[in-house]
């Protein structure tokens, strides 16, 4: 059978990973596919750098074009990242006939309904495995093995570059600033590492996920977002005392019909099995209606993880490819209508547990101040920690809370932070207990 050509745009982390599948594992493949998949052109800006990989047999250019433009080549490869001219590519691809395959996150979750659709009246497919968590296969999972069941909690631990960075500063009491320069080296952050550490990174995949889990479009930037850069060093070493471990989670709920979604620095307990997700590595706990709790665990940036996923979409590609083969999965898994609008829960009526910290004067009456303000707003307090006093600067107050609603938390903390005794802005962290919905068996 004739080969599948194939173009790669962008051979950087993530597309030299491709490249050195492609040729090294060339007989695998073929034996996976029942064809040759043949790497026929790369393009990128920069030719020089040497990646160590041998491109004897690439044509290799600067302008995408090249591959737009072959008529031999049947998909192309995104790998370069952003959202354009990466969008117009793709889309110019789609026009040209040509499928797609690209691990492009905030692509896929700003613009994913329109790229589907063009693809769908083209009769082309696109391939996004690589796009949400690395090398492990949910995408096909959600779409696929879970198809039959009601998802109704996502929580995820899907950005590399933020969890190495939490658990190096956890178990090694690093800084940030040298464990985030340490995840670049190693090629698990985005060319702008400011989309890992502030969250959106995370809710482009999490946008993606509740597209594959509940077939309703929800735009990244109606997700609630916080990042990790205001977790300091000592929230971490509370948390431990506390039992806790602070994870960047990516949180989709279903709850009395609506879908809550949401990405923030967590507390979750030492016991769950997410807390012990560490570094690069990722995880996806879903519950079922059906299944129950399921969970996936494996390198969720990287290389050759994320190089294995893109280079598993081609072998789909070319199976589908085969005579008398369907190659009709819709993308988000879903027949029918289009992905519609989902109507998001508001980020105010969340009901969690809180962990608190005020930076304050050392002076008596300060902690009854602060409870009493957390009265007023029918917040209860479940625990409090104040270490003894300091050579110099604020002492800190630490509180555990009752389940309280977000928006009595802001308002109270408001109030607190415009005290007198007041020494910085106070610091929250939202507390997730269990991740099973009521009424299901705990896991
Ligand atoms: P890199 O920045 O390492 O690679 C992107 C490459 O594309 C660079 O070599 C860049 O060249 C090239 N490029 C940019 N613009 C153009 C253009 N107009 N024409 C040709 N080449 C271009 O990114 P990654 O490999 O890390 O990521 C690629 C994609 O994969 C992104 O969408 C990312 O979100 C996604 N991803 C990354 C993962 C990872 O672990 N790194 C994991 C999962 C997904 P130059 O450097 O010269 O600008
Ligand atoms: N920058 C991303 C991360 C790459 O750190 O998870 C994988 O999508």
């Amino acid at each position: 059978m004739e080969a599948l050509q194939v173009g790669l745009a962008g051979f950087g982390t993530v597309g030299t990973g491709v490249a050195k599948i492609l040729l090294e594992e060339a007989a695998w493949l073929e034996r996976r596919s029942g064809r040759q998949i043949r790497l026929k052109r790369i393009a990128d800006l920069d030719l020089e750098r040497d990646r160590g990989v041998s491109l004897e047999k690439v044509q290799t250019s600067t302008r995408v074009e090249d591959i737009l433009e072959d008529p031999e080549i049947r998909v192309l490869i995104e790998l370069m990242g952003g959202i354009e001219p990466a969008k117009s590519f793709v889309l110019d691809a789609i026009a040209a006939g040509k499928h797609v395959v690209t691990a492009n996150k905030a692509l896929l979750a700003s613009h994913g309904t329109e790229l589907f659709q063009a693809a769908e009246a083209k009769g082309v497919q696109i391939g996004f495995e690589a796009a949400v968590a690395g090398g492990i296969p949910i995408v096909r999972s959600l779409r696929e093995g879970l198809a039959a069941d009601r998802i109704l909690s996502i929580a995820g631990i899907i950005n590399g570059t933020a969890n190495y960075i939490l658990s190096t500063m956890t178990e090694q009491g690093r800084e940030f600033p040298e464990c985030l320069k340490e995840a670049q080296e190693k090629g698990y952050a985005e060319a702008d590492p400011s989309l890992d550490i502030e969250g959106q990174d995370t809710a482009h995949k999490l946008a993606i996920l509740i597209g594959l889990a509940c077939g309703v479009s929800v735009h990244p930037e109606d997700i609630f977002t916080e990042g990790i850069q205001r977790v300091t060093g000592m929230d971490i070493r509370y948390a431990r005392e506390l039992g806790y471990r602070i994870k960047l989670l990516a949180l989709s709920k279903i709850l009395d019909g609506e879908l809550e979604a949401r990405v923030h620095p967590t507390m979750i307990p030492e016991s769950h099995l997410l807390a012990s997700v560490g570094h690069a590595f990722n995880a996806v706990y879903a519950t079922g209606r059906g299944t129950g709790p399921v969970m996936f665990y494996g390198k969720g940036a990287g290389m050759m993880p994320t190089g294995s996923a893109v280079v598993s979409d081609l072998v789909s590609l070319a199976r589908n490819m085969r005579p008398g083969m369907p190659h009709d999965i819709p993308a988000l898994g879903f027949y029918g209508q289009f992905p519609q609008d989902a109507r998001l829960r508001p980020m105010e009526e969340l009901v969690t547990k809180y962990y608190m910290r005020f930076p304050v004067v050392d002076r008596p009456g300060v902690l009854s101040k602060i409870s009493g303000i957390l009265g007023d707003h029918g917040i209860s307090i479940d625990s409090v920690i104040q270490k003894g006093r300091q050579q110099a600067g604020p002492v800190h107050i630490i509180m555990l809370t009752h389940e309280a609603r977000e928006r009595d938390v802001r308002h109270a903390l408001d109030v607190i932070d415009r005290l007198e005794v007041a020494l910085d802005k106070s610091l929250f962290i939202r507390i997730e207990d269990s991740f099973d919905p009521p009424g299901l068996e705990p896991a």
